[in-house]
């Protein structure tokens, strides 16, 4: 299960909690019934539409957490939630090429697409990591400055994509494998509790349309969006607002912008916390409430490092349907 580390003494971690042995069998034997062939490609529809089916066979408890979760995220807009099958034993070495995606069914991919079938639809772009919907999250031999998954460097706060039309409303990680001397630590900090930290005055300096945010490295030189329109950082409701912002790619346009930026980073370092991932841990985020990043590790590539897999989540596939040619899952726009 993640220890949560806080980087604060005035905020409590992530909501979470660990499956039991029967859930965790009981969730095995489900992403079993996906595993059952060559055939099994986790992109197609069809495979997908089997993983939503699939979604209401598995434990009671994981079911009803998740629902609740998707009603309303929490302080920390994130859920931990631990003892998930990944197939050890069947575990191949960790990938080490760029771009890195899995496309064959397996265990981890299971149950990745089943929550996210469960919280609302699974989501790629085709401009980044070639639009597949599970993809590795693994350090890349000479990326190792590369801000982003392929990294491993610290990674700075940011909600993932907000430069686009549709960014996602959840990001799932599953944890395959720690980092060796388990340093790599997920950070995450949550607007509601963020939020306290900030002055009126940045608070409607970051409401205001004066930012702009353009994709980020993992999109690729030839990433449409790239002359992004202006936007707030938070949206929304005054008392609880959305973000939509990446320290590495929202730049502000004026003065009162640029300083509440700032003052945003410092309310989220001020109320951050680390979670530091083992094998069989699931974390949900918020995308829509919750930025995250991640503290720096010391990959060896020897086959053994640290594997998340990731996948998007859309609570309201339909929003998107111009930007996905024949009702898939993949944004092309
Ligand atoms: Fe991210």
């Amino acid at each position: 299960m993640a220890e949560t580390t806080p980087d604060s003494t005035h905020i409590t971690g992530a909501a979470g909690w660990e499956c039991d042995t029967a859930d965790t069998d009981a969730c095995e034997r489900t992403a079993r019934t996906l595993c059952t062939g060559g055939n099994d490609q986790v992109d197609s529809p069809e495979w997908v539409a089997r993983a939503r089916d699939a979604w209401e066979d598995l434990p009671l408890r994981l079911r009803r957490e998740v629902r609740r979760f998707r009603r309303h995220s929490g302080p920390s807009g994130t859920l931990v939630i631990g003892g998930l099958p990944v197939d050890q034993a069947a575990l191949p070495p960790t990938p080490a090429l760029p771009g890195s995606v899995q496309r064959q069914a397996t265990v981890p991919a299971a149950v990745l697409t089943m929550v996210a079938c469960g919280l609302g639809e699974p989501l790629a772009y085709r401009a980044e990591k070639s639009g597949a919907l599970v993809q590795d999250v693994v350090p890349v031999p000479g990326q190792e400055t590369f801000h982003g998954n392929a990294g491993s460097v610290p990674l700075s706060f940011h909600t993932e994509n907000g430069f686009h039309p549709h960014p996602p409303d959840y990001v799932i990680f599953l944890c395959l494998r720690a980092d060796h001397e388990r340093r790599a630590g997920m950070r995450i900090a949550g607007i509601r509790q963020a939020l306290p930290h900030l002055s009126p005055d940045d608070r409607q300096a970051l409401f205001a349309p004066e930012f702009r945010t353009t994709p980020p490295p993992s999109f690729g030189p030839t990433s449409p969006h790239s002359d992004a329109e202006r936007r707030a950082v938070l949206s929304g409701a005054a008392e609880d607002p959305d973000i939509r912002m990446a320290q590495l790619v929202t730049t502000p346009l004026t003065p009162r912008a640029a300083t509440g930026l700032t003052e945003f980073g410092r309310a989220c370092d001020a109320s951050a916390h680390t979670l530091c991932l083992t094998p069989g841990d699931l974390v949900i985020i918020d995308n829509r409430v919750t930025v995250h990043g991640r503290t720096a590790f010391n990959p060896r590539y020897d086959g053994a490092d640290r594997w998340l897999q990731r996948t998007y989540v859309t609570a309201d596939l339909r929003r998107s349907r111009d930007h996905r040619p024949d009702d898939g899952h993949i944004l092309t726009g």
